[in-house]
């Protein structure tokens, strides 16, 4: 008997490739990177006493390549001349990105135009160890439905006569081309965060427009967004399925986001109490609501998630959608108290979600895990589990 051949690895399609940081499998082929990310999970999984037929087959991506509608790049002067692109793997080098396999093909041609009119307009970069010079990065993204795009320029210092000149350049050349406003956001911290806390709007406007399922949103920049609609579609989905009936369920969201899974919950009948830290975010969630005449069915609350769980009302479940670390410890001690029958963890996560799962053991039984490819040609995993209180709780 003849073994079958293994799937032919094709050469990566991305010059870039095993230098940049950006993305790992693509010397793979697609199918086999599914297939090891689904044995790692249950090797995970398995190793930490969860059933096998508890963990559903993972779900591969629509479009493993193109995907990513979030572009978030640093800047930096090498030899006199602007570079822009992710870091080299385990550094703080920057390889000079001219393709990229991952993202969305608008937003390689927008940082390669917003390089060229750095150059040309002579901006001055930023300079990490000195703490000099002016641009710091570029953040950029694709609206969902309506591919309308919408820049930022991270700046150390406001006013810049050149990043002025720059930007008006960028948004009158693209306006055709999608560009529906570039804003400004001022970073003088020499900390890691990408992002700082004032962002003005230089030209056009300062929300991206986006549509899904009926609904027109609004959606700053500096607000979380999945970087991935399509499969986002996917985990939403899931949840929602979970959830249902829907219709006149109070459910409590914790690290909600500007809402866009409560805001499709809450478009399906029912009634939402979610819960942010990021001030812009809800901000962007009630006028969103406001927009859809879903006021009534979604209210906010600008905290953080322990807090925001004290004031939750009684309800019929709990969704949590943290950040990579999992749940912080005081939600984790809110939740034992078992606040509604039934949870919903969305994770990025795997490893922060089994350490969740197993401290929630006293009160919560696993039913399922679900993980869903959201991040193709990366190592990472999206997952949707669902835990329900244990008889007697
Ligand atoms: C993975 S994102 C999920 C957002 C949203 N559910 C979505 O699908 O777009 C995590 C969110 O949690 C927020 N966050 C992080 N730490 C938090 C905390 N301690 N309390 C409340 N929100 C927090 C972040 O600002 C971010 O919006």
């Amino acid at each position: 008997m003849s073994t079958p051949s293994p799937t032919p690895t094709p050469a990566p399609a991305c010059r870039h490739f095993g230098t940049c940081g950006g993305c790992q499998t693509l010397d793979q082929a697609y199918e086999a990177e599914v297939r090891d990310k689904e044995q790692s999970l249950r090797a995970l999984f398995e190793g930490g006493g969860i059933a096998s037929s508890t963990v559903r087959p993972l779900l591969s991506a629509q479009a493993p390549e193109g995907y990513r509608t979030t572009l978030k790049v640093p800047f930096a002067g090498y030899r006199g001349e602007p570079q822009a692109g992710f870091y080299r793997a385990g550094t703080h080098e920057i390889v000079n990105l001219e393709e990229c396999a991952i993202q969305h093909p608008a937003l390689v041609e927008l940082l390669q135009i917003a390089r060229e009119l750095a150059a040309e307009c002579r901006v001055s970069m930023y300079h990490e160890a000195r703490q000099s010079g002016v641009l710091r990065a570029l953040a950029a993204r694709v609206g969902q439905g309506t591919g309308a795009l919408l820049v930022g320029l991270v700046v150390r210092r406001a006013d810049d006569r050149r990043v002025a000149q720059m930007a008006q350049k960028l948004y009158y050349g693209m306006r055709r081309r999608g560009l529906v406003g570039v804003v400004e956001n001022h970073h003088d911290q020499a900390s890691n965060a990408f992002f700082g806390k004032v962002t003005r709007v230089l030209h056009g406007e300062g929300r991206l427009p986006e549509t899904f399922d009926g609904l027109q949103v609004q959606t700053s920049l500096t607000s979380f967004s999945q970087s991935n609609h399509t499969d986002a579609e996917t985990v939403y989905r899931v949840a929602r399925e979970l959830l249902e009936p829907v219709a006149n369920k109070t459910i409590t969201e914790l690290y909600s986001g500007w809402a866009p899974l409560g805001l499709r919950l809450a478009a399906a009948g029912a009634k939402l109490f979610c819960v942010e830290q990021s001030k812009i975010a809800v901000r962007d969630g009630q006028r969103n609501a406001k927009d859809n005449g879903l006021s009534d069915r979604i209210s906010f609350c600008a905290m953080d998630a322990a807090h925001g769980l004290l004031q939750a009302p009684p309800s019929d479940a709990v969704i949590v959608d943290p950040p990579r670390k999992g749940l912080d410890e005081m939600v984790r001690i809110g939740l034992q108290r078992g606040p509604a029958p039934h949870l919903v963890y969305i994770s990025c996560n795997p490893v922060t979600l089994l350490r969740d799962i197993e401290a929630l053991a006293d009160r919560y039984q696993l039913e399922s895990i679900q993980p869903v490819d959201l991040f193709p040609r990366t190592p990472h995993v999206e997952c949707v589990a669902s835990l329900r209180w244990r008889n007697g709780s």
